[in-house]
């Protein structure tokens, strides 16, 4: 049997596993991706745990590949550059680096890119020529599949959604600037707007007794759910920010259908109605009610499955 390594690194998480050619991920493990200053070690550690997988399956197999998806990845050379997200700065040839250590082929793509590769080959997009997958963790990224092919750009960079900026004058980003779609919508930018709702409500909230760091885009569900007005609020405006910025990308690129995924996604209803709302409510007229704003149809973890994917798909 062969099998492809899919590997999803993560501002917060770096998550790989073992995949067959039907999308199956027969085990997987993770690291902390924050807890590596330097990233070489990063690069070691990640190809020490992927070999000690191999070593839990109890059958005879070939690994023929190893497919990543990285914030800020260049599938044009297989390198990651300036990501906001990641503790590391500058341009770094992880694909050199990985391929050193593990010896068989690697494939660096962007992680949203590889989350819409997952939908179009094993989720909601089978068979769909224009859809958009919008992963909303730590940062916010997008694919774009439009006629069937997947947009990467003259430098490879197309679809970089989470920097385009929405609040001139507005919260910092890791980029380095001001007011970007992602400071709002991603899973850290949705707790970034409780914080800024305690100060403007004097409303009851048991979140104010939360952490920042134990927040989290479940713990608001469950509290907004629960009737806790700041909560609510805090998806009403989150809709609201992405509902008006995809009214723009539905202008551009006109999907059927955009996907939602990620630490955020997992809201549903509460993150996906008001953003179907402001999106509509904003669109040229000729193009409302037209594209839907679903749930990502992936179980498990899109970016990790289409990096493997990916390795697939080039050896064909
Ligand atoms: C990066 C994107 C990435 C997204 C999600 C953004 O900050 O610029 O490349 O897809 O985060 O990780
Ligand atoms: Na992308
Ligand atoms: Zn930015």
């Amino acid at each position: 049997q062969k099998l492809a390594v899919g590997i999803d690194i993560g501002g917060t998480n770096t998550v790989f596993g073992l995949v067959d050619k039907e999308g199956n991920c027969l085990v997987q493990d993770s690291i902390f991706t924050k807890q590596f200053d330097n990233f070489d070690d990063f690069v070691k550690v990640l190809a020490e745990k992927i070999k000690s997988l191999s070593k839990k399956l109890h059958f005879k197999f070939e690994l023929i590949g190893a497919g990543v998806g990285a914030p800020n990845a260049n599938y044009r050379d297989n390198s990651i550059e300036e990501a906001s997200n990641l503790p590391w700065k500058g341009k770094l040839q992880l694909g050199d680096l990985l391929k050193r250590e593990l010896n068989i082929p690697v494939y660096v793509t962007n992680d949203a890119n590889a989350a819409a590769v997952a939908e179009m080959i094993f989720g909601g997009a089978i068979g769909m020529k224009h859809f958009m997958v919008l992963t909303l963790g730590t940062g916010l990224g997008s694919g774009i599949v439009i006629d069937g092919e997947l947009l990467y750009g003259y430098s490879g960079f197309a679809g970089e959604l989470g920097h385009v900026i929405v609040r001139p004058e507005g919260r910092h980003c890791g980029c380095g600037r001001l007011g970007c779609l992602e400071t709002y919508v991603s899973a850290t930018g949705i707790k970034r707007t409780v914080s800024k709702l305690f100060a403007k409500h004097h409303d009851k909230s048991e979140l104010r007794n939360l952490p920042f760091n134990k927040m989290s885009a479940r713990r608001l569900a469950d509290a907004a759910y629960a009737g806790d007005k700041i909560a609510l609020e805090s998806f009403e405006f989150t809709g609201r920010i992405l509902g008006l910025a995809l009214a723009n990308v539905v202008a551009l690129n006109n999907p059927e259908v955009i996907f939602l995924s990620g630490g955020l996604a997992k809201a549903g209803d509460l993150i996906l109605k008001p953003t179907q709302y402001h999106m509509d409510d904003n669109l040229l007229s000729v193009l409302k009610g037209k594209t839907k704003v679903e749930l990502s149809k992936i179980q498990g973890n899109s970016g990790l499955l289409g990096a493997a994917a990916l390795v697939w798909k080039v050896l064909e």
